[in-house]
């Protein structure tokens, strides 16, 4: 049929970060005021509405545990075999646990000086002692041992252990534990069950460690949150993730309209008691083929720092576009919008939150920090970790080709067809102080907007056009910029 090709030019005008600012409005909200609560998926809250990126140069366990002890949402990236994502789960939500599980104990008929070693080596200062049946007899700590020790005596650890010891049940609290450390002038409380087998152990150490983290996103059973990205068609990974305890499994891919991976997304939310995130997509009939089944959506085409997929494939969407016609439809169906890719600075996370997100995801942004994978390395006297697109060359041939729905194993290297790039960023510190930062800078566009809380900032901030102009006017300009501030790194 004829078709009027000019009619393709009645383009419509997709917008980004810096094409938009908020507008300033009457306030009385002081930053600090600001609460940052919010939803990444229906069932899953977070206080601070911050994730750190699938990727292998972003997420892994101490990224995950990190981000959940500052009340953000860490996601395990998908470039790993399932039995150590499995385990990478595992750690995350084992981390913190008020009753540790993986108890350390001694035998009544080992010498004390074998169950100081093993003290030492395992890196604990006491252990319960048990029988074959696991039956809790006694427990012993370094100071029990140390007098059999200096006198040059290797007695059993019955004769040193202390027989009478305080336990408790799987349902202690713990308020309840501290009460009894207090009381009876102990560090730890073996858990046990109805026949005093041991279960768990309660230690001092652990509950003061806990509330250094009132933030942390917890599960019901106050284990941290952590997330997990599936490949699209990667049934049996999402099952793993689901059964380890990952409370988000992300099924994550490059364009998730594909109507292969809407199926295949939707058969995974059936096998798994999970939330599922399904992305990334970038327009409002993606986001009504998937609002029916997924709890949360995420957003980005093209816009992250690594990125290649916009010129290589010639597709894409300007992110705070993408981000208000996914929201559009999302909100209609009170299902959770995550934008991912593309931020730069806070003033970026505030507006991609204006635009309609609840979340942010970032990949460059933590890519530089103590708790990214990799180690940090020096090129002209500065220090940097590296970073890479998860469809670099690099990346998919360590096994994430499936992102980007590339039959990849069997190929040859030089036969990829990339869509990111592998760099270097520059190397930042803890991800506590990049954090503060961001979330800080995010409360001070609250303040400027006047909104108390994500769903009334959503409500009530406006964007202004910015022209190139006052693009220019934005960032510093006609100094030299002699000291670096812990918030702003020019591009360099
Ligand atoms: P930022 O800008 O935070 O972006 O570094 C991180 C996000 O970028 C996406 N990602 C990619 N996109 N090619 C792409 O087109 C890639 O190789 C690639 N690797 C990651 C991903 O959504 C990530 O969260």
């Amino acid at each position: 049929d004829p078709q009027s090709f000019s009619a393709k030019l009645d383009v419509p005008e997709a917008l980004t970060f810096d094409d938009v600012l908020l507008r300033p409005k009457e306030s009385r909200v002081e930053p600090d005021e600001a609460d940052m609560s919010t939803r990444v998926s229906k069932n899953v809250e977070l206080q601070v509405p911050v994730l750190s990126a699938a990727m292998d140069t972003v997420t892994e366990g101490n990224m995950a545990i990190e981000m959940a002890r500052q009340g953000g949402l860490g996601v395990l990236h998908q470039n790993m075999d399932v039995d150590r994502m499995v385990a990478e789960i595992e750690r995350v939500k084992r981390a913190d646990e008020l009753v540790i599980r993986d108890v350390v104990t001694a035998r009544p008929d080992q010498t004390v000086r074998e169950v100081d070693a093993m003290m030492q080596q395992e890196g604990v200062s006491g252990a319960p002692v048990v029988d074959d049946d696991d039956e809790v007899l006694g427990i012993i700590s370094g100071t029990d041992i140390r007098p059999y020790l200096e006198v040059g005596e290797s007695d059993a650890v019955r004769e040193a252990m202390t027989d009478e010891v305080i336990t408790a049940g799987e349902d202690v609290t713990a308020r309840e534990a501290l009460e009894l450390m207090y009381e009876h002038k102990i560090e730890r409380v073996p858990i046990v069950d109805a026949e005093n087998r041991l279960v768990g152990l309660v230690t001092m150490q652990g509950i003061l460690q806990r509330r250094e983290y009132d933030d942390a996103a917890r599960d019901e059973d106050g284990a941290l949150r952590c997330g997990a990205a599936v490949g699209p068609f990667e049934q049996d990974r999402a099952v793993a993730a689901d059964e380890a305890g990952a409370d988000v499994v992300f099924i994550d891919c490059a364009h998730a309209h594909n109507l292969n991976v809407v199926e295949s997304a939707r058969e995974i939310k059936s096998r798994v008691e999970a939330d599922v995130v399904v992305g990334n997509i970038g327009t409002q009939e993606a986001a009504e083929d998937l609002v029916e089944f997924a709890d949360g959506l995420k957003v980005g085409i093209g816009p992250g720092s690594i990125c290649t997929t916009r010129v290589v494939s010639g597709a894409g969407m300007p992110q705070i576009t993408a981000v208000t016609e996914v929201a559009d439809v999302a909100s209609r169906h009170d299902v959770p919008v995550i934008a991912d890719g593309g931020i730069r600075y806070s003033g970026d996370a505030i507006k991609a939150i204006a635009a309609g997100a609840d979340a942010v995801m970032l990949g460059s942004y933590f890519a530089g920090t103590d708790e990214a994978p990799g180690r940090v390395i020096t090129m002209n006297g500065k220090k940097y970790k590296q970073y890479r697109g998860m469809g670099s060359v690099g990346a998919m041939s360590s096994g994430g080709g499936d992102r980007y729905l590339k039959d990849v194993e069997e190929d040859e290297e030089e036969e990829y067809v990339p869509e990111g790039v592998e760099a270097a960023t520059p190397y930042k510190g803890s991800v506590e102080s990049e954090l503060h930062q961001l979330v800080g800078g995010m409360k001070s566009g609250m303040g400027y907007v006047g909104a108390e809380t994500i769903p009334e900032f959503k409500q009530r901030s406006e964007f202004v056009r910015v022209s190139s102009a006052g693009h220019q006017e934005s960032h510093p300009h006609d100094v030299m910029i002699t000291d670096e501030a812990p918030n702003y790194r020019p591009d360099e």
